[in-house]
C-alpha cells in the first residue's frame, strides 16, 4: 500500500507535497519522493526510508523550486525499496513524470511490449512500465487524456495514478482504479491523495474520483473525463470529520480496522497463489523437484507468527505426512539444534526484521538447508537473506497486535501445504479441488462473522473485569488457542494462558476457581467431546464456561459461539476472529491503548 499526493497552486509545492505525505505513512513506508515542475523543467528527488530522509535531502521542500508536483510514500510491492525503485518514475527524457499506488498485474507483458519497441527499464517497479505506457501513447497522440485512456485500456489490474509532463507546466493528470483516489479545491489550488487526511489542513470540499475516471487538475479547477475524452459532472463533498479519524477510515483504532481488511487480505493473498483453481507457488519458486526431496520441515518464528507455525505443523503433518518441528526462534538460535541438509527451514515473519526470526534463518543457512520465508514486508532483511520469499499480502500492519498478517500468514501456511500435497501426492486429485474450494470461500466466511461482531462485543462486556482467562484446545483447536489468549494478553493485560485442554488436569486445573472464564475452542471434530469433557471439569469447578465451534454438535457451555463450518485444516482463519474481536473490545472497554499496548513494539529487532 503505497500513498500518492499532488498539488498545484500558487505556493511552493515540495513542502506542501512533504506535509500531506506525512499523513500518509500510516500506509506504508520504505522510501519517498517528488517530482515538481519549475516551468518546463521536472525535477525529481527520492530517498530511501521514512519520510524524513526526503524531507532532510530537500530541506523540508525547500530547496525544490515549483509550484506543480506530486509525491509517494512508497510500501514497496515490486522491486525492493531503494531510491532506484522508489517514485516518481520517469521516461527517457524525463518530462514525463508518474507516481502509483497499487498493482499493475500485465507489467511484465508490457514491460516485454515496450522492450521490443525499444524501451529501457532502469528499475524493478510496474510503475516504471505505466508511465512507458502512457508514454508511449503520449508521442503516438500528443494528448495527455488520450494517452491516459489508452493506458487504462492496455493494464490490468489496480491502480490510483498522478502524472506530469513537463509540456503541460499548469496540470496534473490522474485516474485511478480499485484504489483510492481524492481531489481536493480551494479558489487558487487543487491537490489530489490517496486519502482525506492528507489533504485536511488545506481543504475540505473533496472530489471521490470514480473508477476510470481521468481528472485534470489546475489551479482551483478539477476537470473530470470518461474513456471517451467526454467532460463529466461531479459532487462536491464537504469533509466535516476530523483527520485521525480519517486515517483509520473511520475506525476509531488501526486494530479495528486491520480485523475488518481480513477478507480481502486474505483474497489478494489467496489470488497470488491460487490460479486456475490450483495452487502455482511460480511467485516463490519453489520446484516440484524440490517439494519431493525434503525430507522434514523445520519451521521457526516468534509470539503470533509461531502460533501460525504451530497450525501449519497439524496441517501438513495430517495431509502432507512429511515430518514438521516447529521451533521459537529465539530458542532455537541457542539450542544448538540438530539439523539435515535435506530439511526445508522455513521462517514465518510479518516485518521480516525479527532479530531471534533473523538469527534462526541464519544458523539453519549456515546449516546448509534450503530456506524459505514467509513475510509480509517487500525487501526486509528476512526476505534478502532467504533463498526463497513467499510475500503475504497483508499490506502495512499499523496496530502492534497483528491481526491480518497473521491471517494472511495462515493462508501462506495452506497453499504451501496444498501444493506440497499435490506434487508429493498425499492427497487426491478431488480432495485437493475440494480444499482450493474452501480456500477460496475464506474471505465470504470471514466477512460473515465480522458482520455479527456485535455479539462478541457484548460478551465483551460482561467478562471485561475479568482476572484470569484460559483457552483449551487440541490440536489446530490449541493453535487457535494459543493465537486467542496472545490477543487478550497484550492489549487488555488480563492474564490469561492458552492449553492443550488435555493438559489441564496435569496441574493448570488447580488455577480454577469461581468465575475464572474458560473459553473452549472445538472446531476438530476428533476430539470435539475430548475437549469438551474438560470444558465439564472446568465448569464443576466454577468456571465460566464459553465454547467456539462450528455449532454443529451440542456442546455444554454458558455462552456459545459458532462460526462457519470450513474444513478442520482451515478452522484457524475463521476461529481467531471472534477472538481477536474479544481482545479488542476488552482492551477497549479497560481502557487501553489498543494500537499501542503497553511495553511492547511492533518490530522486535533486539533480542
Ligand atoms: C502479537 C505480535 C507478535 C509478533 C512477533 C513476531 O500480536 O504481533 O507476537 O507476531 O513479534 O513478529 P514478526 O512477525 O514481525 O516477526
Amino acid at each position: 500500500m503505497c500513498g500518492i499526493v499532488g498539488y498545484i497552486g500558487e505556493k511552493q509545492a515540495a513542502p506542501i507535497l512533504l506535509e500531506s505525505l506525512s499523513k500518509l505513512e500510516y500506509r506504508g513506508y520504505d522510501s519517498a519522493g517528488v517530482a515538481v515542475l519549475d516551468g518546463g523543467d521536472i525535477n525529481i528527488v527520492k530517498a530511501k526510508g521514512k519520510l524524513s530522509c526526503l524531507a532532510e535531502k530537500t530541506d523540508g521542500g525547500k530547496n525544490v523550486a515549483g509550484t506543480c508536483g506530486i509525491g509517494h510514500t512508497r510500501w514497496a510491492t515490486h522491486g525492493e525499496p531503494s531510491e532506484l525503485n522508489a517514485h516518481p518514475h520517469r521516461n527517457e527524457g524525463g518530462t514525463i513524470v508518474a507516481v502509483h499506488n497499487g498493482i499493475i498485474e500485465n507489467y511484465i507483458q508490457q514491460k516485454s511490449k515496450l522492450t521490443r519497441l525499444g524501451y529501457t527499464f532502469y528499475s524493478d517497479t510496474d510503475t516504471e512500465v505505466a508511465t512507458k505506457i502512457v508514454d508511449y501513447y503520449y508521442k503516438k497522440y500528443g494528448d495527455p487524456l488520450k494517452a491516459i485512456s489508452n493506458f487504462i485500456l492496455k493494464v490490468r489490474g489496480s491502480y490510483a495514478l498522478a502524472v506530469m509532463f513537463s509540456d503541460h507546466p499548469d496540470e496534473i493528470y490522474a485516474v485511478r482504479k480499485d484504489n483510492p483516489m481524492i481531489i481536493g479545491v480551494t479558489e487558487s489550488e487543487s491537490f489530489l491523495a490517496s486519502d482525506v487526511p492528507a489533504i485536511l489542513n488545506y481543504t475540505r470540499k473533496v472530489y471521490y474520483v470514480g473508477n476510470e475516471e481521468i481528472v485534470c487538475l489546475k489551479k482551483g479547477q478539477a476537470d473530470f473525463f470518461n474513456l471517451d475524452g467526454e467532460k463529466i459532472q461531479k459532487q462536491i463533498s464537504n469533509i466535516t470529520w476530523d483527520a485521525e479519524k480519517a486515517e483509520k477510515g473511520g475506525y476509531p483504532h488501526f486494530m479495528l480496522k486491520e480485523i475488518h481488511e481480513q477478507p480481502k487480505v486474505i483474497s489478494d493473498t489467496l489470488n497470488c497463489f491460487i490460479k486456475n483453481g490450483e495452487i502455482n507457488l511460480s511467485e516463490v519458486g519453489l520446484t516440484n523437484k524440490e517439494i519431493k526431496k525434503y525430507s522434514g520441515i523445520v519451521i521457526a518464528a516468534c509470539g503470533s507468527a509461531y502460533h501460525v507455525g504451530v497450525v501449519m505443523q497439524y496441517v501438513f503433518e495430517s495431509l502432507v505426512r512429511i515430518p514438521v518441528r516447529v521451533e521459537l526462534a529465539s530458542e532455537f538460535r541457542y539450542r544448538n539444534p540438530v539439523m539435515n541438509k535435506s530439511q526445508l527451514f522455513i521462517v514465518i515473519s510479518q516485518s521480516g526484521e525479527t532479530a531471534d526470526s533473523l538469527a534462526a534463518l541464519r544458523l539453519a543457512k549456515s546449516a546448509g538447508l534450503s530456506t524459505l520465508a514467509i513475510v509480509n514486508v517487500l525487501g526486509s532483511t528476512i526476505a534478502r537473506e532467504a533463498n526463497k520469499v513467499l510475500y503475504t499480502k497483508a499490506g502495512p500492519e499499523i496496530s502492534v497486535a497483528t491481526t491480518k498478517a497473521y491471517s494472511a500468514q495462515l493462508i501462506a501456511g495452506y497453499v504451501l501445504a496444498l501444493r506440497f500435497a499435490r506434487v508429493r501426492k498425499t492427497a487426491s486429485k478431488e480432495e485437493l479441488k475440494s480444499l482450493v474450494a474452501e480456500l477460496s470461500g475464506l474471505p465470504e466466511k470471514v466477512q460473515s462473522i465480522l458482520d455479527k461482531k456485535n455479539s462478541m462485543q457484548r460478551f465483551a462486556s460482561s467478562m471485561a473485569g475479568k482476572k484470569d482467562v484460559f483457552f483449551i484446545g487440541r490440536g489446530v483447536d490449541y493453535a487457535i488457542c494459543l493465537e486467542g489468549s496472545l490477543k487478550l494478553k497484550e492489549i487488555s493485560y488480563i492474564h490469561s494462558e492458552a492449553y492443550a485442554a488435555g493438559e489441564l488436569k496435569h496441574g493448570t486445573i488447580s488455577l480454577i476457581e469461581d468465575g475464572t472464564l474458560v473459553i473452549g475452542v472445538l472446531t476438530q471434530p476428533d476430539t470435539i467431546e475430548k475437549t469438551a469433557s474438560n470444558l465439564e471439569e472446568t465448569k464443576t469447578r466454577g468456571a465460566n464456561v464459553a465454547t467456539l465451534s462450528f455449532g454443529s454438535r451440542k456442546i455444554t457451555g454458558d455462552v456459545k459461539f459458532t462460526i462457519p463450518q470450513v474444513n478442520p485444516y482451515f478452522a484457524a482463519s475463521l476461529a481467531v476472529v471472534p477472538l481477536q474481536l474479544f481482545a479488542y473490545y476488552v482492551s477497549v472497554l479497560r481502557g487501553n491503548d489498543v494500537d499501542k499496548p503497553r511495553n511492547l513494539a511492533k518490530s522486535v529487532t533486539v533480542e
